[in-house]
């Protein structure tokens, strides 16, 4: 053939193609390889320096071909054998990097070079382990969070395909207290909490995907706090109340400190004490904060409003962090019983008693005399009186009109 003596394929095949001289024609060689048509699926744990496929082509000539590749980005992954065309990996390839190439073959006999881009897939296998998002969990709720309440969501994700690609979440090891969506990463409570009794829980959360035979896991915290609530009412302590007051005691004197607690442990809050009922005339003060009854003014028991004492209904209010009074409250009886003191000499009802009595009357002889001593005192302290009478006319003063006590 002309051609193949040619010091110049390019010239003679220009000269040939203008001559018409079809017969001496060379012809070029061509790829074989169906994957040009397709794509080229290579794994991506394909181990680096391992071939990948091997270039075929056919030149009807017969001439001798040579292979290469053409591209920077090809090159660096992909390398020719330039006779056999086997083709070799030169770099680790990640799908989840970059799934896919377009590589140029090109192949040679000599006098002309033919290239044909083919379509390189990335063949996925689970490589990754799921990745949890958004970390560190951590998450606060109120200790009467009701059971099947979701509180919180974990979200891992896995770039692989398929099952290699697909989260289960589980707890490990499992808790009593709280249970995961296996699907959705969802987390809720399924028993009753209680702050006074745990006040935070660290769960393991395992986040593993599904492949069959390699399924890759990955661990990651949660931290759940239990908050107190103000659940409970104050409480009275020391009870109960019941206090004896000297009447005339000075105003101001204490009679007694009442004291209510939060039942709340966790942040206990401050209590504020008022007298709701039966403090008469406000004869006593309750101071707000700490919680002393103090008598407030004369306390004098011959007073009939006072003289039975006090049956003082006192509050114990739970005071909010502003110091605004709460809806948590507590109430008691005070019973203030006033001891009397013999402040009050007995009295006569009258100054001055006068009966007529004749010069015949005999000792012993009863005079229609009637005279009352009221001791407004208590019998207890005072004298015993009233006395009530007629009166005996005794022995010292017979003979006189009038008798005079
Ligand atoms: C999980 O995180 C990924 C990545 O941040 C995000 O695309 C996805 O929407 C999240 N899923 C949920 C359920 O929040
Ligand atoms: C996570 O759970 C899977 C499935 O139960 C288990 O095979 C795997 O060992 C666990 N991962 C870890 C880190 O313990
Ligand atoms: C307290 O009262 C407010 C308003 O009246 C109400 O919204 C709230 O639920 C009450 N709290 C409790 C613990 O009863
Ligand atoms: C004193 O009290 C007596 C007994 O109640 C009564 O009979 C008498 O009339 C009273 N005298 C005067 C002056 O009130």
């Amino acid at each position: 053939m002309g051609c193949h003596a040619a010091t110049s394929c390019l010239a003679a095949c220009l000269f040939v193609l203008i001559s018409g001289c079809r017969g001496q024609v060379n012809r070029l060689p061509f790829f074989t390889n169906h994957f040009f048509d397709t794509y080229l699926l290579i794994s991506e744990d394909t181990p680096v320096g391992s071939s990948v496929t091997q270039l075929l082509a056919r030149d009807m000539d017969n001439d001798p071909l040579v292979f290469g590749v053409s591209g920077e980005e090809a090159s660096r992954f992909f390398a020719v054998e330039p006779d056999t065309g086997v083709v070799w990996l030169r770099q680790p390839l990640d799908r989840e990097t970059k799934s896919e190439f377009t590589v140029e073959f090109s192949v040679s006999d000599h006098q002309g070079v033919i290239t044909r881009k083919v379509n390189i897939q990335v063949g996925d296998v689970n490589d990754n382990a799921p990745t949890f998002h958004n970390q560190p969990y951590s998450v606060r709720i109120p200790e009467n969070t009701p059971v099947g309440t979701p509180i919180f969501i974990v979200n891992a994700t896995d770039p692989d395909l398929g099952a290699g690609g697909s989260v289960l979440y589980s707890f490990q090891p499992p808790s009593p207290f709280f249970a995961i969506d296996s699907a959705r990463g969802i987390v809720t409570v399924v028993r009753e909490l209680d702050y006074e009794t745990t006040q935070a829980y660290q769960l393991t959360v395992n986040a593993t995907d599904q492949d069959k035979t390699r399924p890759l896991s990955t661990l990651a915290n949660l931290a759940i706090i239990i908050t107190d609530v103000q659940d409970m009412d104050p409480v009275f302590i020391n009870l109960p109340y019941s206090t004896n007051i000297y009447e005339h005691s000075p105003p101001g004197t204490t009679v007694r400190v009442i004291t209510a607690i939060d039942q709340d442990k966790g942040r206990p809050r401050g209590i504020g004490y008022t007298i709701v009922s039966g403090n008469t005339n406000s004869i006593f003060a309750l101071d707000y904060i700490s919680g002393a009854l103090t008598l407030n003014g004369l306390l004098d028991r011959e007073n009939p409003l006072y003289s039975h004492g006090f049956i003082l209904t006192v509050k114990g209010t739970e005071l909010n962090d502003d110091r605004t009074p709460s809806n948590a409250t507590v109430t008691t009886t005070f019973n203030i019983l006033v001891i009397d003191i013999n402040d009050n000499a007995p009295e006569f009802n009258s100054s001055e008693y006068s009966v007529a009595i004749t010069e015949l009357a005999q000792v012993g002889f009863a005079l229609p005399l009637f005279i009352q001593v009221v001791d407004k005192d208590e019998v207890s302290s005072g004298n015993v009186w009233p006395v009530q009478t007629p009166a005996l006319l005794g022995p010292s003063n017979p003979g006189k009109d009038t008798s005079y006590l």
